[in-house]
């Protein structure tokens, strides 16, 4: 059951309330990190909005032994710790009234029967069909186990009802294990009850990118190698690995933010206008956007790619650890918090036009970016003198987090009698115009997911080609010899970086 504070919040008006069908959701890996930090509050706030069905219930399923009254407390407190909003005791306590706990490993046959029971007992409270949808957010490697025993429990689908299963990242480690992960699950559901999640898809400003796109006529023309010099997307963060060398250093920067995150933001950049706004409209589009990236050679990685490794050094005016002094780092690990690539989009509309791609643990700050920067103008009448900056590129920025925005330099004429110019910035800044708070990724994706609307996830072809496009860098990387290259924690990244750019291009200060 669900109550709504809405109302009370005269923001909340504007807030959009479609319909969702009565649902139970069962989140695999309920005592997880990601499941306290994000999918419980995010939980909490759909509710506090009046989002969720009027029939919702929330199941949680781990190995630690907990009653169902401990596990609503665990909700509790991770939801008061975590939610954008201020809690609501009222709306809380109707979100978890009902909610239910599973204890068992993920392999134990006898934890399905029980997940089978409870969910039977939902159904048989209400007269309305009750739809399902089962959250995989435990570690990877669980994936494949628990979609096969939802199968063997015959929890994948039911007449009359929609199943449901959301995969959180990474889907696999390399394309040969995402397309044995993608064979297993497809074995057992079907694509459209498959919602593999790439958060970045959730947030409000990645979708914002496709409404400047794609409902602005002026830009649109301008969106080719006609006009377009070079594209550079940065995804920094200031952040170390905190307590998640177990995943991370498993992982590395490529594996955990490029071939998920940077991938779909260089498609949704590049793509053509889908017909409309539909599940497969859009990730057909995508697709092509993916399969004309040719993956790098391996003799061509070192001058297309770098990795490298954070150092100690100063963030925030604080001392903080090198990579290899983190908790939980086997000593000499050769797996890289920095990784910068360039790609070449192979098409029509992008042939020539490098596309600069990085992100790293430890950088100067939090800044997740696209640069467009625009052809030089071809001929420039005026003489330029005088030390002032001169005529520049434009370039316009489209500014994911924080700060959220678009900004555009224009060469313009500095006062005086003398004809001198400068880049000047236009700017409209995403907080002033809508005065809202912009929902979590993890709100938009949970209730996009209760409904069966795909557009925000990616599809079996997507996961396998971001692969197929980063696989001979994590496989040339693995075969040198150490150690990596090293930047200062707090600072722009590594010198080496710089090797990838091409002709005058130099990358933008984080
Ligand atoms: C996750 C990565 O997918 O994205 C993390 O695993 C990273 O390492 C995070 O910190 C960044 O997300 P956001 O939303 O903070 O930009």
């Amino acid at each position: 059951m669900t109550t709504s504070a809405a109302g009370a919040n005269p923001l909340d008006m504007a807030l959009e309330h479609v319909p969702v069908h009565p649902t139970t959701l069962v989140i695999f890996g309920a005592s997880g990190d990601l499941a306290k930090r994000k999918l419980l509050p995010a939980l909490y706030n759909l509710a506090h909005e009046g989002s969720l069905p009027v029939r919702f219930n929330v199941v949680g399923v781990s190995r630690g032994a907990l009653s169902d009254e401990e596990f609503r407390a665990e909700c509790k407190e991770a939801i008061h710790r975590f939610s954008r909003r201020s809690v609501d005791p009222a709306v809380l306590q109707v979100l978890l009234d009902d909610a239910r706990y599973v204890t068992g490993a993920f392999d134990d046959a006898e934890a399905y029967a029980t997940l089978r029971g409870v969910l039977e007992e939902y159904d048989a409270a209400t007269p309305e069909p009750l739809n399902r949808v089962f959250y995989l957010s435990t570690a990877p490697g669980f994936f494949p186990l628990i979609v096969g025993e939802l199968g063997q429990a015959g929890l994948a689908s039911l007449e009359g009802r929609e199943v449901r299963c959301v995969i959180e990242k990474p889907f696999g480690t390399s394309l040969e294990e995402a397309l044995d992960l993608n064979r297993h699950v497809l074995s057992v559901f079907d694509e459209d009850q498959l919602f593999r999640i790439d958060h970045y898809l959730g947030k409000e400003t990645v979708q914002n990118l496709l409404a400047f796109r794609f409902a602005n006529g002026m830009f649109e023309p301008l969106w080719n190698r006609n006009f377009v010099d070079n594209v550079q997307i940065t995804a920094s963060e200031d952040l170390g690995i905190g307590t998640r060398a177990g995943y991370y250093d498993g992982a590395g920067a490529l594996r955990d933010l490029v071939q998920n995150h940077m991938l779909q933001l260089l498609c949704l950049l590049c793509m053509e206008p889908p017909v409309a706004f539909t599940a497969d409209h859009v990730r057909n589009e995508k697709v092509k956007v993916l399969h004309a990236i040719r993956a790098p050679a391996p003799e061509e990685v070192a001058g297309m790619a770098v990795g490298a490794q954070y150092d100690g050094g100063v963030v925030a005016g604080a001392q903080v650890p090198r990579y290899l002094d983190e908790d939980g780092v086997p000593s000499g690990s050769a797996t890289e918090t920095y990784a910068a690539l360039r790609l070449h989009v192979g098409n029509w509309r992008w042939s020539g036009v490098p596309f600069y791609l990085r992100t790293g643990k430890r950088l100067a700050r939090k800044v997740t970016e696209i640069t467009i920067t625009f052809k030089q103008a071809p001929h420039i009448a005026f003489a330029q003198d005088d030390g002032a900056p001169g005529v520049q590129p434009n370039v316009l920025v489209l500014t994911l987090q924080p700060n959220e925005g678009v900004s555009l330099s224009l060469g313009a004429k500095i006062p005086g009698t003398r004809m001198r110019i400068r880049p000047v910035i236009m700017e409209f800044l995403y907080g002033t115009s809508f005065l809202s708070q912009s929902p979590e990724a993890y709100e938009r994706l949970i209730l996009d997911a209760m409904r069966g609307e795909a557009t925000l996830f990616t599809r079996n072809d997507e996961v396998e080609e971001q692969w197929r496009i980063c696989d001979p860098v994590v496989s040339v990387w693995g075969q040198e010899p150490g150690p990596l290259p090293q930047y200062p924690a707090g600072s722009q990244g590594p010198a080496q970086a710089d090797v990838i750019m091409l002709g005058e291009h130099r990358w933008r200060a984080i």
